[in-house]
């Protein structure tokens, strides 16, 4: 035993050898847990109910990074006991599958979004957007009042379906071929939403901005917000083996 540590006092004494050996015992570890990532087809547990964004939903989620919600807000409900009483079930990497980007953020100077979805109604969300005081009072979020104003540009969802296809998410040849129908049916209250719904179960249909006319920022953020964290069915899902 005295002549191993003997002998360990060479590495200690040479800075050198010590690089050399330190590289080369960190490597072992590194490589022992990254090397079976290249053999995995996938990495992301499959979830139930996970489905690729609507055409609208996918329009409201570019105006959310377009104006920067995810710098106060994040979309990542940790492990931890007091975020999952206080925002519900933590994340699974599934549900954040076909974000590209992904919006977990980092900061929260309000709350975590990820489940907001159905937590308020439409005009609360319009409201609270159009002016954050009205609603709560000591609140030090940004007016978005202008969302309302600003119609969605129609014509430039199906490249975006495209292009967020082209990255892995899987629309089928139905969904690109009827996404600007698709984001026009969302909103419209009169519309025929059957076949929407069949491309994309639990979609929130409806006018979102209490301006039936007009398809708007607002109408597609407000669609979007309504979305997330709804579409895993938790009172089915169990933490052990993913479903019982
Ligand atoms: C400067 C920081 C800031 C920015 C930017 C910001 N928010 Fe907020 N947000 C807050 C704060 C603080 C609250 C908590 C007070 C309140 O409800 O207004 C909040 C609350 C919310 C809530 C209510 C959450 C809940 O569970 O009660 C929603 C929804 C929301 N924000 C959406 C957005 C969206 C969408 C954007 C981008 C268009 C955005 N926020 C941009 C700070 C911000």
């Amino acid at each position: 035993m005295a002549s191993l540590l003997d002998k360990h006092k060479i590495l200690e004494k040479n800075a050198t050898l010590l690089l050399v050996g330190s590289l080369l015992v960190v490597s072992i570890g590194g490589i022992v847990e990254i090397a079976p990532l290249f053999y995995l087809q996938n990495t992301i547990e499959k979830v139930e109910g996970m489905r690729p964004y609507t055409p609208l939903e996918l329009a409201g989620r570019n105006v959310y990074i377009r104006e920067g919600c995810y710098l106060c807000h994040s979309q990542m409900i940790r492990p931890f006991r007091d975020e999952v009483e206080r925002y519900g079930h933590y994340s699974l990497a599934a549900e954040s599958m076909y974000d590209h980007p992904f919006q977990w953020g980092s900061k929260r100077t309000g709350p975590d979004l990820a489940r907001v979805g159905a937590r308020y109604s439409n005009e609360w969300h319009v409201q609270h957007l159009a002016d954050p005081r009205a609603v709560v009072p000591e609140s030090i979020m940004p007016s978005y009042a202008f969302l309302k104003e600003q119609e969605v540009t129609v014509k430039d969802v199906g490249m975006d379906l495209k292009a967020n296809e082209d990255v892995g998410v899987p629309y089928n040849d139905d969904m690109l071929a009827n996404a600007e129908a698709d984001m026009r049916a969302q909103a419209d209250p009169n519309a025929d939403t059957a076949a929407l719904l069949a491309r994309y179960p639990k979609a929130k249909v409806g006018d979102f901005d209490g301006d039936p006319a007009r398809l708007t920022e607002m109408d597609a953020l407000v669609s979007y917000l309504q979305m997330l964290g709804t579409l895993v069915d938790f009172s089915t899902y169990d933490d052990a083996t993913g479903y019982r």
